[in-house]
């Protein structure tokens, strides 16, 4: 155990934060409302910009509707048991609405300023309540695949303009405590003063230590979707020297896992017209300043 370890240990907050994992196992248990008022109050007094609170959040617990997100979110049954769902969502509807009660201007829905502010607003908010649920004893898990779904979510969850899903916490209590998970350490994520990088081999030490015990079978399959994603995003030559290399490893690398089957590195970046599009549907439509912008520079 390291020094900041023990230090963790000696403090509640910090032993919490230190101790802490995703939980995708929940039990039956009911979560009192008492309970759950605490954890979305924690939430609501987090850090904001400006202190505008740009965002909602949709608190799911009838039965068939945590199915729908379960399903919409990538089949991700667990979703669906834990007794509650909240979807975080950037929401500038309210404010625009607030404005014009007030007669006062509003463009926030076309700067993109205030879109990543919200962002953080709403990701912050949403870091809250998940340490608040750990704090009394429920468990949660980040549901990031509300990014596929986000037409369906609008729709579902009765959305308006302005009104757009961030991410999912499902909250529930934990059927056993999850085991933290390796992290990279501050010594490899902190950088004293200015950025610092690691040598190769620092660095390959370090995920070596993270994802320790990793190893993922070669089946044919698993290369041949490897080959294509390499050969699609590098390249045929770079394709030979990475079925090479786990032909000599006799395995799949954890980076490899991650990048060549996981999140494809082909298939990704395919998204981003549909991701924009879906967040023009849903009011937003900064990127559209911006193209105009370089159009007149033109
Ligand atoms: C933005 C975000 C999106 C995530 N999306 C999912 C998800 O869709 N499904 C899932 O099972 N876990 C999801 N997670 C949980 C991560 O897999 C988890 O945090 C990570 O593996 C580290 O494990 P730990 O939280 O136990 O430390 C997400 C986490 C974050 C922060």
């Amino acid at each position: 155990m390291n020094c900041a370890n023990g230090y963790a240990n000696g403090n509640e907050t910090l032993r919490l934060l230190t101790s802490r994992a995703s939980c995708r196992d929940f039990s039956d248990k009911k979560i009192p409302q008492e309970t759950i008022n605490a954890v979305l109050n924690a939430g609501i007094h987090a850090p904001t910009g400006g202190n505008l609170q740009p965002y909602s959040i949709i608190k799911v617990e009838n039965h068939d509707m945590r199915i729908r997100l379960a399903e919409f979110c990538g089949d991700q049954g667990f979703i669906a048991k834990a007794p509650v769902n909240l979807v975080f969502c950037i929401d500038w509807h309210r404010l625009e609405r607030w404005a014009s009660l007030e007669d006062a201007p509003f463009s926030a829905t076309q700067s993109f300023r205030h879109f990543w502010i919200s962002f953080q607003d709403t990701v912050i908010c949403a870091q809250n309540i998940c340490t608040a649920a750990d704090a009394v004893g429920l468990g949660s898990c980040y549901i990031g695949t509300v990014l596929e779904c986000l037409r369906e979510l609008r729709e579902l969850l009765e959305l308006p303009n302005g009104v757009l899903p961030v991410v999912l916490l499902a909250i529930g209590y934990p059927r056993e405590r999850p085991m933290p998970r390796r992290k990279l350490g501050a010594d490899v994520v902190v950088h004293d003063e200015v950025y610092r990088d690691l040598d190769a081999e620092e660095l390959l030490r370090a995920y070596e230590n993270k994802y320790e015990g990793f190893a993922l079978e070669a089946t044919e399959e698993r290369v041949a979707i490897l080959e294509e994603v390499c050969k699609a995003v590098h390249g045929d030559e770079f394709a030979v020297e990475c079925l090479e290399r786990v032909r000599e490893a006799g395995l799949i690398n954890a980076a490899q896992y991650r990048f060549g089957l996981h999140y494809r590195a082909d298939k990704l970046p395919d998204g981003n017209e549909d991701l924009v599009r879906a967040t023009e549907e849903a009011g937003f439509n900064w990127f559209k300043r911006a193209d105009m912008s370089v159009d007149d520079k033109d």
